[in-house]
């Protein structure tokens, strides 16, 4: 099973949802989830909703951000959105914001990426899975390439969540080594960018810790058949995940600093 049929429903229903976020402005009502850096617009329903009725005819399980009540853990693979990845910079009116639409499956503890659609609407940017080994950027086909972690710019992803001081705190320790370690980290606000933008070679790699699925199923599929190298830890809140992506080089320098550090 190469995901080529799968593929192209998820690209066909982000396509059709586009519009949904394109069409907003700036008089929305923001709401905080679990913690105040956690919050959610009617967008991110609007679209949530859409997208979940159009994927019903699939017959594939769905998870959702907005609608999730409990973490699939299954062997067949199943739909997982996130409505607005970036929602923070969504509600500044900065570009940097998009649709996540990933196919994944669990066997053996183990998360597969199948399938995934990252749209940024605002830049006109659409990354896309066409099968399991291919992916594209717009019309152009997405081939990573490996670089040394001190020849790279790279970006990190923070949880929202802050409820672990002691963790928080190595975490911006964490940041600043790697960034003395490389051209520099940056923190762009969508996981799903971030990932989708180390695809296209942008940037050389990028990390998280404790950062839901949501966020990261469509772009790791995405980078996964561009050939990047992946490291992902499913913590003890079964959506949340420990991940590296980028070239192998890049990955593995990444992987002894974050174990250094007591965090992986
Ligand atoms: C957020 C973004 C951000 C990451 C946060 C996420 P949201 O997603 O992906 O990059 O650092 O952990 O919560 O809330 O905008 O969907
Ligand atoms: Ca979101």
């Amino acid at each position: 099973m190469n995901f080529s049929y799968e593929s192209a429903i998820a690209l066909k229903t982000v396509m059709n949802a586009e519009e949904l976020i394109s069409e907003s402005d700036l008089n929305f009502q923001t709401k905080t989830k679990e913690s105040l850096r956690d919050i959610v617009t009617e967008y991110d329903l609007k679209v949530e909703k859409k997208i979940k009725a159009d994927l019903e005819k699939s017959n594939l399980d769905f998870m959702g951000e907005e609608t999730a009540s409990k973490f699939i853990d299954s062997d067949q693979p199943f739909w997982v959105l996130d409505p607005i990845d970036g929602t923070a910079n969504f509600t500044q009116n900065l570009p940097f914001y998009g649709i996540s639409l990933g196919l994944i499956s669990h066997k053996d503890n183990k998360v597969s990426f199948h399938a995934g659609v990252v749209s940024v609407p605002k830049l006109k940017e659409i990354f896309f899975t066409k099968s399991e080994n291919e992916s594209f950027y717009n019309g152009k086909k997405l081939i990573h390439q490996d670089t040394a972690l001190k020849n790279t710019l790279l970006t990190a992803c923070f949880s929202g969540s802050s409820d672990n001081p002691e963790q928080r705190k190595k975490q911006y320790q964490l940041f600043g080594i790697i960034n003395d370690s490389s051209r520099g980290v940056l923190r762009m606000g969508s996981a799903a960018i971030q990932i989708s933008y180390v695809a296209a070679n942008k940037f050389g790699a990028t990390y998280g810790i404790n950062i839901p699925i949501w966020d990261v199923a469509a772009a790791l599929s995405i980078a996964k058949a561009a050939g990047c190298t992946i490291k992902i830890k499913q913590n003890k809140t079964k959506e949340r995940y420990n991940f590296i992506v980028g070239g192998k080089t890049a990955v593995e320098e990444i992987y002894e600093i974050i174990k250094t550090e007591d965090l992986w």
